[in-house]
């Protein structure tokens, strides 16, 4: 591409909130064990939002931290964009509320909310890369935040424990060579609207609004064929690595790090045993939060960053997938 501007992340930002629910806490509540979650799933801990917390409250904290580690101000911030599937309403978006609480009001800086599950964050990603590469814009800031605890059924075992509280942020802007900036070498997004049912918060829209049987019947909670999705989720992940991998000539010593959308364990070391990768090539956070969905990927490489473990000069691979179904990729130069 001849873009004059070269798409980079500037800087990476997270947030988690306090509270920690272990599997130890579920043994008291539900018929599990904490071997049964460990060995499934790969999952210790998630955390919860406090009573009130809401996720636009979790994003102002990723974006301040974001935007700090890109030493770009809120003043240079020209469009927010925030991935989420727990807004804090349906509307107005999420983006506008984090812009009013950051101060950005008089500026009319423009914000709008993605959705595209646990894809989302890269979803966003390509977005902000598309507006720094047409020229339009300098800064975008993209949050992926989630607050899942809002919509789960804590009686059904299968699904409550897969899932936690999060947010990550990342500015992105035009490349600064010789500055901190991580080039954004490429951003692929795909979808499959085939299958609406595997993962899905059936309730709230237009399909089932609010009733008192929606709520008695749990139909806001999120739904997940655990099979199905497994399935779904080893087949997309195996293949956008091997894609990648393949097309670059790479060999696992070429890649610096791979940071994929927690959601379970086994589903990494599946992909990586089929294309003979090293597992600690897959960088993971999953055992202390869980699925995180949006907030996930951003929230793994901004851990991934200030832990050191993104050595410079070799590529990072993103690759996510979730409900739509959607999945998507993107290769940073770091
Ligand atoms: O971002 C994407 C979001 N979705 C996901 O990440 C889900 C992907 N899927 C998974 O991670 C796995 O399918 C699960 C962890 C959800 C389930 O693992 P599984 O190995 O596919 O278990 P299963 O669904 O086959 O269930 C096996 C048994 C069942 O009992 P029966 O029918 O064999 O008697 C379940 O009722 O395990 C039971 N079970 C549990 N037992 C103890 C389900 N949840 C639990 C639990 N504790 N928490």
């Amino acid at each position: 591409m001849s873009a004059e501007f070269q798409a980079s992340i500037l800087g990476t930002g997270s947030y988690v909130p306090a509270k920690k629910l272990t599997n130890q806490d579920f043994e008291k509540t539900l018929d599990t064990t904490d071997e049964w979650i460990t060995s499934r799933t790969g999952i210790k801990s998630r955390r919860v939002a406090a009573e009130g917390e809401s996720t636009s409250d979790l994003c102002v904290k990723a974006a301040q931290a974001a935007m700090t580690d890109a030493g770009v101000p809120p003043g240079e911030i020209d469009l927010i964009i925030v991935s989420t599937l727990t807004p804090d309403y349906l509307m107005p978006s999420t983006a506008c509320v984090l812009q009013k609480k950051l101060g950005l009001s008089e500026n009319g800086v423009p914000a709008f909310d993605i959705n595209a599950a646990c894809s989302g964050f890269i979803y966003a990603l390509a977005t902000a890369k598309a507006y720094i590469e047409s020229g339009q814009f300098k800064h975008v800031l993209i949050v992926g935040a989630e607050v899942l605890s809002r919509v789960l059924n804590y009686q059904d075992r299968s699904t409550c424990i897969l899932f936690g509280d999060g947010a990550g942020a990342t500015v992105v802007g035009r490349h600064r060579p010789g500055g901190k900036s991580h080039r954004i070498r490429e951003v692929k997004i795909k979808a499959d609207g085939r299958d609406t049912e595997s993962l899905l918060i059936p309730a709230g829209g237009t399909v089932h609004p609010a009733t008192h049987t929606t709520v008695d019947e749990k139909m806001h909670c999120v739904k997940v064929n655990g099979k199905e999705v497994f399935r779904f989720a080893v087949s997309k992940m195996l293949g956008m690595v091997k894609e990648i991998v393949e097309r670059n000539g790479w060999k696992a010593e070429d890649i610096g790090r791979i940071i994929p959308h927690q959601a379970n364990y086994r589903i990494l070391e599946s992909a990586c045993e089929r294309l003979n990768l090293p597992m600690d090539l897959f960088f993971t956070n999953l055992s202390e939060y869980g699925n995180t969905s949006a907030a996930s990927v951003p929230l793994a490489l901004d851990e991934a960053s200030h832990m050191g473990k993104l050595p410079a000069g070799k590529p990072v691979v993103l690759v996510a997938f979730g409900a739509g179904m959607t999945w998507a990729s993107a290769i940073i130069e770091w």
